[in-house]
């Protein structure tokens, strides 16, 4: 790229990487990520602020990074290119343990957040499976949700201010960090979930929680998920206990995970349709374990449970957790299966199952998907077992077992993962028009040049 040149004179201290260093790096979960004609990793919002301006007088389109486990594509890049990586901005700079709130720079990891806000006795109130790589301006970025959005909400419920460098270079900054704030358009939510192609999140204030002091976690084998439903309900109507988690798998997933997990069969009680993972809050593990325990027993014959597992110990609850959380084995044995993450609303989940086993069967016969997620939102996340990518018509008949009817009763196409480049062509068949309409004028006003993050999300 010929502005290298004048980029390292413009950021002297700045790490630049061209593509022949790019070539040499990994570029994690995507292979596009590091498409790009460079990366360049600045150290503050100033930094960021130079290279946005340096890039738009040049006419180089930017595209943000930050733990590089998004599932979307939002931060594929292509040669001409060059990548904001926010990696240097790792700092969690402030937490306020009386207001409870964290200023974060957007390239911390969540685990980084979990553990400065956990010496205070505080949570940020998310959590996900890749919270070791995940960065809290990714997060933003797509509106994360995770393990707790059905208590605490999403990303977008978190984030109580931030700043973020316009396509102009300048600097929009609203590091608001009380709840209460009803001064006029509440900007920044157009940041969360713009997947940068509004601007680049540079901090973050995050609202934290307290900690409970203690969890345990239960496998339980159930009929179905309106029993594992049932469950949630008798444990979330219970005011001693604190579910803070409660993930479902059906038995595909559950079955492949334990085999690529090289589990010994009868190591745990998995034989059963669906599988809940409970993971709940205490005062200390024994309390925490007894809560789950008699809530079980109470709720076990009117849900219909088969078999239930409290963890006794940390090795078994990792045992429980690493069955649900460690998705890239499914990755893996397909290579990048099409995947999807949808909403479902209304709780219908055992329908909407049933309704697209035989949708993808009727695709094709060999058609057997993974399904798992978040059961108490209804978020399920659903891999086909074939290598990917299949073909646009293929893939397009997919989209319409999994999204028909979604949009219209209330669910989403795209639960948590965001858009980015996989979800464009459902988000112009299943969105509604003028909400897109809207989106293009919003883009077109911010980003004229369309400069940052083009192509994804929204096309002009
Ligand atoms: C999960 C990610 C894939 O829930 O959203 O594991
Ligand atoms: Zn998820």
């Amino acid at each position: 790229m010929p502005h290298l040149p004048a980029l390292r004179t413009l950021l002297p201290h700045t790490t630049i990487w061209d593509a022949a260093e790019l070539a040499t790096r990994d570029p994690g979960f995507d292979a596009r990520n590091f498409g790009a004609s460079a990366l360049v990793r600045p150290r503050d919002t100033a930094e960021v602020a130079a290279l946005v301006k340096f890039c738009a007088e040049h006419g180089i389109s930017l595209v943000p990074q930050g733990g590089r486990t998004g599932l979307t594509g939002a931060a594929a890049t292509v040669a001409g290119q060059v990548i904001c990586d926010l990696g240097a901005m790792n700092r969690v700079e402030e937490i306020d343990p009386f207001a409870r709130t964290a200023i974060v720079q957007a390239g911390a990891t969540l685990g980084a957040l979990q553990e400065a806000a956990g010496q205070h006795g505080l949570d940020p109130g998310i959590d996900l499976a890749a919270r070791g790589s995940a960065t809290v301006g990714g997060m933003v970025s797509t509106n994360a949700g995770g393990i707790l959005a059905f208590r605490n909400g999403t990303m977008r419920h978190r984030v109580l201010g931030l700043e973020a460098v316009l396509p102009d270079g300048s600097v929009f900054s609203d590091l608001t960090c009380v709840l209460k704030t009803s001064a006029g358009y509440d900007l920044k939510h157009l940041f969360i979930g713009a997947e940068g192609t509004l601007g680049i999140v540079t901090r973050v204030v995050v609202r934290l929680d307290p900690l409970a002091g203690a969890s345990a976690a239960a496998l339980v084998g159930v009929p179905d998920a309106a029993s594992a439903q049932r469950i949630v309900r008798h444990f979330l109507g219970s005011t001693a206990a604190r579910l803070s988690a409660a993930e479902i798998l059906w038995r595909r997933f559950a079955d492949a995970m334990q085999r690529a997990l090289n589990y010994t069969p009868g190591q745990l009680p998995l034989d059963a349709p669906c599988l809940l993972v409970l993971g709940l809050g205490a005062d200390s593990v024994e309390a925490a374990q007894s809560l789950l325990e008699e809530g079980l027993a109470d709720i076990w014959e009117e849900a219909g449970i088969i078999d239930g597992l409290v963890a006794a110990s940390q090795a078994q609850a990792e045992l429980i957790w690493r069955l649900r959380e460690e998705t890239e084995q499914i990755e893996r044995m397909h290579h990048l299966p099409p995947s999807f993450d949808v909403s479902v609303p209304g709780g219908a989940l055992d329908e909407y199952v049933t309704r697209i086993e035989a949708g993808l069967k009727a695709i094709d016969a060999s058609y057997a998907p993974y399904v798992f997620g978040h059961l108490a939102d209804g978020n399920l996340h659903i891999s086909i077992n074939t290598d990917g990518p299949v073909s646009h018509e293929r893939h397009e008949a997919i989209e319409d077992v999994l999204y028909a009817g979604l949009t219209q009763a209330g669910g989403s196409f795209s639960a948590e993962h965001g858009v980015g480049l996989e979800k464009r062509e459902a988000y112009e068949r299943h969105a509604d028009p003028v909400k897109q309409a809207l989106a293009r004028a919003v883009k077109a006003m911010i980003d004229p040049g369309n400069m940052m993050n083009p192509g994804k999300v929204v096309a002009l």
